[in-house]
């Protein structure tokens, strides 16, 4: 049995009827309980259980989170660019103009948040989306110190902050700044996507309007499946299943490694301190769009950096990025065969493209 299912069928068992009935617009006080500290034990993070909300993933944390700020008077939301698909999207449909700010291998350009008119800015710090960037300690300062000189929020996803391989994990931004910080974190990556779980960590002066918004949207989350998140955290089986999981994703990533230094000697995979995706670079001259059709032909699944250009869906902005031609190559769910056999395929496509080019 999975251990998500184990949490399910004990908590229904044992599961006291009156408690049905918790908080419905903040989630329950055990999991906001649990989950803050969670967050306290592993990510560095300060927030109280009543600073806490469970929101039904990410993405609805997201969504509830921007209206929010569009209310508040933001008129302008910061990006990373390239920075995760449809966020741009999501950004517009709640009323708030988008900025573009590049990235690089420091992660976002801070100096370039500063000379914009957003007010409020989203970023991966653990594990740039999709670049693999960790966000350095001095833009860290530089953006905490940015939010504070404008009174800005910054909307941390803590993305793939469970899955670092080459040092110990990297505090939150919200333990640096509580009051400028609302941290998004879900279960998506480390249980799964379909259990639809996550938790905003909010800074005090907006916890009401963020409850309220709930109440008048979702009116929260399944108490039986926040009960179950909370039982599996405090049986210890959440923290053997992450360090399962980071055995296999670690192992996944050594034979990515090793296939394209065999396979593509020539190319540099970036991005692989965390998480469960890599940058492979590709020579200048290549198309991106060709590459991935190519990888297509053969039955490869990949996407192109510039798919995850800030504006991408817009008509006519779906220019290549300032960092060059990349796929970004995603090992989480692919076993060590068809890993190999996937850089196998990408390398005879890439052979061919250069024979008809
Ligand atoms: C950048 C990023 N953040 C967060 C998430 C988690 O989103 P959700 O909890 O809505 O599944 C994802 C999922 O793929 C993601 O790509």
């Amino acid at each position: 049995m999975s251990d998500w299912a184990w949490a399910l069928a004990d908590t229904a068992r044992t599961m006291p009827s009156a408690q049905l009935g918790d908080d419905l617009d903040a989630g329950s006080l055990r999991l906001r309980e649990v989950v803050t500290s969670y967050h306290r034990r592993l990510r560095a993070g300060c927030a109280a259980p009543d600073n806490a909300i469970i929101v039904g993933g990410f993405r609805h944390g997201l969504n509830i989170v921007l209206g929010a700020l569009a209310r508040r008077g933001i008129t302008h939301l910061g990006l990373e660019d390239p920075g995760p698909r449809e966020h741009d999207v999501i950004a517009g449909r709640a009323g708030l103009g988008v900025v573009a700010v590049p990235v690089d291998d420091h992660g976002l350009d801070v100096a370039r948040l500063r000379a914009s008119p957003a007010r409020a800015v989203l970023v991966t710090p653990a594990h740039q989306c999709p670049t693999g960037a960790l966000l350095s300690s001095q833009r860290r300062r530089d953006l905490v110190a940015w939010a504070q000189e404008v009174d800005g929020v910054i909307v941390e996803d803590d993305y793939d902050a469970e899955f670092r391989y080459d040092r110990q994990p990297v505090g939150s931004l919200q333990g640096l700044a509580p009051e400028h910080v609302i941290a998004l974190g879900s279960v998506s990556k480390t249980l799964a996507p379909a259990i639809k779980i996550g938790w905003m960590l909010v800074p005090p002066p907006l916890v009401t309007q963020l409850r309220q918004d709930m109440r008048l949207t979702s009116r929260g989350v399944p108490v039986l499946d926040q009960f179950a998140l909370a039982a599996l955290i405090e049986s210890g089986r959440f923290d053997r299943h992450l360090r399962r999981m980071r055995t296999l994703y670690a192992t996944r990533r050594a034979t990515l490694s090793a296939a394209v230094e065999a396979a593509l000697p020539k190319l540099r995979l970036t991005g692989l301190a965390a998480g469960c995706h890599a940058l492979l670079r590709l020579p200048d001259d290549l198309r991106e769009a060709a590459v991935v059709a190519a990888a297509q032909r053969r039955s490869v699944r990949v996407r192109g950096l510039s798919d995850y250009r800030v504006g991408v869906g817009s008509a006519g902005n779906a220019a290549a990025s300032p960092l060059g031609p990349a796929l970004v190559l995603g090992f989480g769910n692919v076993n060590e065969s068809r890993i190999r056999r996937g850089v196998d395929a990408l390398a005879k496509a890439l052979t061919e493209l250069n024979a008809t080019s």
